[in-house]
């Protein structure tokens, strides 16, 4: 990663802030959406470059305990692929530990499998998903 990028552990990330991030990636922000999730937040990283524009982003979530959860990991598109990403995830590993945690996970598409499994050091594990809006409850 070059070196005129600092990260942080729960610095203040406005709406607006956030808002640019997904744009820059092609994401789409809806209103609100970092304040609605920040609450329930084990805490966040922020990469920034040295003018202070937010580059980089990852959530962790979490069981209170042992488990904490990747979520919404986020370069802006213009600064990918020059190792921000593995950086946050590192950070967010590094300050979940901290915090006492034993298991860290994450999901993702395929095609992102590579920066997981190969740059950020995950081990493949069995996993399962229900997307809650299309499914019924199975009759007994
Ligand atoms: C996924 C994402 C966070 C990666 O951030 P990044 O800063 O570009 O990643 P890095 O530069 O640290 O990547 C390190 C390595 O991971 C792999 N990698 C990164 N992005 C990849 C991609 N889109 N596809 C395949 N491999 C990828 C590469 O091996 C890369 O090394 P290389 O550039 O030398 O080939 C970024 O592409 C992004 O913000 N995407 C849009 C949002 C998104 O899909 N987030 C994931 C939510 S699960």
């Amino acid at each position: 990663m070059s070196s005129e990028i600092s990260l942080a552990w729960r610095e203040p990330i406005s709406d607006d802030e956030m808002a640019d991030l997904v744009r820059s990636h092609g994401g789409i922000a809806p209103d609100d959406w970092w304040a609605t999730i920040r609450p329930h937040s084990l805490g966040w990283v922020s990469a920034r470059d040295d003018a202070g524009l937010l580059v980089g982003f990852v959530n962790v979530a979490w069981d209170g305990r042992d488990h904490a959860f990747l979520l919404d990991t986020k370069t802006r598109g213009s600064r990918q692929r020059r190792g921000i990403g593995v950086a946050v995830v590192r950070f967010a590993a590094d300050q979940a530990r901290a915090a006492g945690c034993e298991w860290l996970h994450v999901d993702f598409e395929p095609p992102l499998r590579s920066f997981y499994l190969d740059a950020c050091d995950f081990r493949p594990t069995d996993a399962g998903l229900i997307h809650l809006p299309r499914w019924t409850t199975p009759t007994l």
